[in-house]
């Protein structure tokens, strides 16, 4: 089943209430949560208190993707705050801090996602994939939100579907960057299964028919 998950990135952060409103009266099944911390990306976005008012705010699904350094540091915070599932990236840290990091969400009771950046190859996740529920596959640069996909980074995709599939894995492939209607339909064919889509999202007119269409493709 594809699953939509607009990114309150390019939300009004004024109105961020509406805007969450917006996005699961839309049909949507999760809010996509990017966390920025000027190190590991080359900006700073939001973080622990904005999580834990919309937590109090929502039942719904919070898909919590934390682009930052060593995120081994925060994931407990993260989960205490109201993530369902957290992403990090596989670039974030030694080999051995992330499979102590996904463990350690799975032992606060919450889903784990491995995410790659569009140049990291699809087999750095092999030694992983029994610990992940989602791998994350960024089809631009981490960082902004607006930006145009990467074709290139469909390889990935399918990549990243072969290794879970060899491995009798189920878990899901997002793909988050650049995502609108024609792209999206790209991603799936080659694999993916969650979207997650900002701007594209954001801007339309029609947020119920935007999401309708996501999920026919
Ligand atoms: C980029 C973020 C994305 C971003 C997607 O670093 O991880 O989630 O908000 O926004 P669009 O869909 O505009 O590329
Ligand atoms: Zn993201």
């Amino acid at each position: 089943m594809i699953k939509i998950a607009p990114s309150i990135l390019s939300a009004d952060f004024m109105h961020l209430g509406r805007e969450v409103e917006d996005c699961f009266e839309s049909g949507a099944d999760y809010i996509h949560f990017d966390v920025m911390d000027g190190i590991f990306v080359p900006n700073i976005s939001i973080g622990i208190p904005v999580l834990k008012s919309l937590r109090s705010y929502t039942m719904r699904i919070l898909d919590v993707h934390l682009m930052i350094d060593r995120p081994i540091r925060y994931v407990e915070s993260f989960c205490k705050a109201g993530a369902d599932i957290v992403t990090v990236h596989v670039e974030s840290d030694t080999r051995s801090n992330i499979k102590d990091t996904l463990n350690l969400i799975h032992a606060c009771g919450k889903k784990t996602g491995l995410a790659i950046k569009p140049k990291t190859a699809p087999e750095s996740i092999k030694d992983f994939v029994a610990l992940v529920d989602m791998v994350l596959v960024m089809t631009v640069e981490p960082g902004f939100g607006g930006q145009k996909f990467m074709m290139d980074a469909l390889d990935n995709i399918r990549g990243v579907h072969n290794i879970i599939y060899q491995n009798g894995s189920s878990s899901d492939i997002e793909v988050d960057g650049g995502i609108d209607l024609s792209t999206a339909k790209l991603a799936l064919d080659a694999g993916a299964n969650v979207l997650v889509s900002g701007s594209a999202f954001f801007k339309s007119e029609d947020k119920k028919d935007f999401v309708s269409h996501l999920k026919s493709l």
